[in-house]
């Protein structure tokens, strides 16, 4: 053997370590995220308000918007959530230190962490913001997103109020004339960005998740489609009925998406989540060949507090939407369910997903993606 092919031999040795290296990590490792790379000019402007909220939360002069949920109605996971990311607009906007609080279903850590800003409301004295506002709802609207110049007087009163407290329920990305635009051709990616910075999932809901893809998928993360097929039996019980050309076209779409990321669906089912109960009963039992699903019958976390639910199916909400989060490409519907699934992804994710019916399209409730 000449000294050339020794060298050669060494060189590809070499270069042999880090994948081998690189396999170990893969079987034991977790569908961790690919962190996603947040725009300008909210990458800057996330890190100075991180700043700011670090610096001034218990400050004698802060002044505070507080995202709530205490007890009263105030709306599933997706609509609550895109209200929090929507003041955190306001709150940036006005220098004000966000904090959000959930009571009901339970209290939000069993469901979200703070992640780069801690918002929780601890520290401060008890009643603290249960006062009333000094602002009317429609006050606010103005000095926020539906201002127009005229309302001069009541943008100096939100600046000097203390505190406001609010149920939010505004769409993240929604035009608002008083604040920072947020990019509607670029909506969901800095989406993902501001949801992010401010949340991961408790740990027991990760824990669940990463358990129930084991199942399905064996130990090592592997690329697999996801559909979330929003059916309302959630909110509205009973059964409605189903366009079965749209059902065969998810199955298309589910395909197309597949052949793009080269997986093979009949030896890698996509996951199907949903809230049809029916329907995901019967992929339960393995009726589809190219589809599979987890033993979880999906839960509004809003609409039943009066029965009997456990901590556990309510966490479960969570634990569907880390499952189609970790996913490759996802078919989404017209839901903010499947936008927030969206703004828990990795990159490679908000870059692969389509609408379940129009495979055509992108666009996930009114938001549009460039691809
Ligand atoms: C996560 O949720 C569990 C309930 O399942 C709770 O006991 C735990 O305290 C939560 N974790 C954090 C960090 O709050
Ligand atoms: C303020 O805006 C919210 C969200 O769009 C809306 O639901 C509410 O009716 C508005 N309130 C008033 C008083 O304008
Ligand atoms: C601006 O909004 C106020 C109510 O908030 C309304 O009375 C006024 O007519 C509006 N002005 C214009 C120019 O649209
Ligand atoms: C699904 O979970 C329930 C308990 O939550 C259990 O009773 C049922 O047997 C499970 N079904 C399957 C197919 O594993
Ligand atoms: C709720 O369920 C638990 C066990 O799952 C049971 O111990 C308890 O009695 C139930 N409470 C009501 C009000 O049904
Ligand atoms: C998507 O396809 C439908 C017909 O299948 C067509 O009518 C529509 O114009 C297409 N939309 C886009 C954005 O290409």
């Amino acid at each position: 053997m000449t000294t050339q092919n020794n060298v050669i031999i060494w060189v590809v040795a070499l270069m042999m370590i880090p994948l081998q290296r690189q396999e170990q990590l893969l079987v034991v490792g977790s569908y961790s995220s690919t962190a996603i790379e947040c725009p300008e000019p909210h990458r800057t402007i996330l890190q100075q308000y991180k700043d700011f909220h670090n610096k001034n939360k218990y400050s004698p002069n802060a002044q505070y918007l507080v995202e709530e949920c205490w007890n009263n109605g105030c709306a599933g996971a997706g609509d609550r959530i895109r209200g929090a990311l929507f003041t955190l607009r306001v709150a940036i906007q006005y220098k004000k230190i966000w904090l959000i609080d959930w009571t009901r279903p339970a209290p939000i850590t069993n469901f979200l962490i703070h992640n780069e800003v801690d918002w929780r409301v601890t520290g401060f004295p008890d009643n603290f913001f249960k006062e009333p506002n000094t602002l009317t709802l429609d006050e606010f609207n103005a000095t926020t997103f539906h201002g127009n110049g005229s309302e001069a007087a009541v943008v100096e009163k939100f600046m000097a109020a203390k505190k406001y407290v609010i149920i939010g329920a505004q769409h993240f990305e929604d035009r608002a004339t008083r604040l920072n635009p947020v990019d509607p051709e670029h909506a969901i990616e800095i989406g993902a960005c501001y949801f992010q910075f401010l949340f991961k999932l408790n740990d027991t809901i990760v824990k669940s998740g990463e358990s129930h893809l084991r199942e399905l998928y064996g130990p090592a993360p592997v690329d697999y489609v996801a559909w979330h097929w929003r059916h309302m039996d959630v909110d509205f019980p009973g059964e409605k009925p189903l366009l079965v050309s749209q059902l065969a076209g998810a199955l298309d779409c589910g395909r197309t998406l597949a052949a793009e990321i080269k997986v093979d669906l009949v030896r890698r089912p996509m996951v199907l989540i949903t809230d049809f109960h029916v329907f995901r009963q019967f992929v339960m039992r393995g009726e589809f060949q190219n589809i599979r699903t987890i033993n979880i019958t999906a839960q509004h976390i809003d609409r039943d507090s009066n029965k009997n639910v456990t901590m556990q199916s309510y966490q479960e909400v969570f634990v569907d939407l880390y499952v189609l989060s970790r996913a490759r490409c996802m078919l989404t519907s017209w839901s903010g369910y499947s936008k927030l699934a969206l703004w828990m992804g990795t990159a490679p994710l908000l870059k692969c997903h389509r609408d379940w019916v129009h495979c055509n399209i992108t666009t996930v409730q009114n938001v549009k993606r460039i691809r």
